[in-house]
């Protein structure tokens, strides 16, 4: 039934143009999906554009499959926006990305609340320009209360990043007495990382065809199921979305162990 259960998806077409997306059950929704939104710039580059006219309609992009989550009941939608290794690009292209949470964030903060979506990131907030800051801030602030859907944006964020300041609390909190070398668990570091309050991606989507992880989320990925797509983000519909979620749905998570019959 399923041609890609594994595999990568090499249509770069509508997939499951037979309507088969109907496919995605009401039950067993992956509660969180991370998303690496990636060739923006070869979108652009096809049509003989701007890399950041790709950037623009990425951004446009954010909106429909931030509804579309919602609407399937996805709980926590994870967005990999800017990582710490993006800053070497150009700085024109550097100062687009950063404009873009302002623009998205105030045209799209009142349906954000009318359909109670939290707004939360992760990554270093203190290196990003003020005006950054202040659209994220403002997003974060209004949206707080709300109990929806949590659209969590990684802004200058990296897992290798994230692991270092992790294990500077820690260290921090063997010094002053409040953990001890040999108490430390797994438990303990999941509650360092920046996710601590979030469970960990059920589901990785990576778009435009590149098939590695690009310094995201190293520790919170060990068992989360991988699907990649070479359909570039500004493409990527709410049809690539539930076949993501329909393969998702087929998977076996065993974790180490054994499934059903498997034990037999
Ligand atoms: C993803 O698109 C957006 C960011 C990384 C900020 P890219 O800009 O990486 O697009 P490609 O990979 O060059 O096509
Ligand atoms: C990963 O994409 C980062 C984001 C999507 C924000 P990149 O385009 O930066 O990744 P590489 O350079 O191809 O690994
Ligand atoms: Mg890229």
């Amino acid at each position: 039934m399923f041609k890609k259960l594994f595999g990568k998806n090499t249509s770069k077409e509508q997939p499951f143009s037979d309507g088969s997306m109907d496919l995605v059950k009401g039950e067993d929704i992956p509660t969180h999906i991370a998303i690496i939104m990636d060739g923006n710039g070869r979108w652009a580059k096809k049509r003989s554009m701007p890399r950041v006219a790709g950037h623009h309609e990425g951004m446009k992009n954010v909106r429909k499959i931030t509804r579309c989550a919602c609407d399937l009941g996805v709980k926590v939608l994870t967005l990999y926006a800017f990582s710490t290794e993006n800053w070497k690009r150009p700085k024109s292209e550097v100062e687009f990305l950063m404009r873009l949470p302002e623009q998205f964030l105030t045209s799209f903060l009142p349906e954000l609340m009318e359909r109670n979506i939290k707004v939360e990131m992760i990554g270093v907030m203190d290196s990003l320009p003020e005006y950054t800051q202040s659209a994220l801030r403002k997003a974060m602030d209004e949206t707080k209360d709300n109990t929806g859907l949590v659209l969590n944006f990684a802004m200058n964020y990296g897992g290798r990043a994230e692991i270092v300041m992790a294990m500077q609390q820690l260290m921090n909190d063997v010094e002053a007495g409040r953990l001890t070398i040999d108490e430390l668990n797994e438990q303990h570091i999941s509650q360092y990382v920046m996710t601590a309050h979030l469970p960990e991606p059920d589901l990785l989507i990576r778009t435009s065809g590149e098939v590695r992880i690009s310094n995201f989320m190293l520790w919170q990925l060990a068992y989360t199921e991988f699907w990649f797509t070479d359909t570039h983000w500004p493409d990527f519909d709410e049809a690539c979305l539930k076949e993501a979620i329909s393969v998702y749905q087929n998977r076996n998570r065993r974790y180490g162990g054994l499934k059903g019959e498997e034990t037999n």
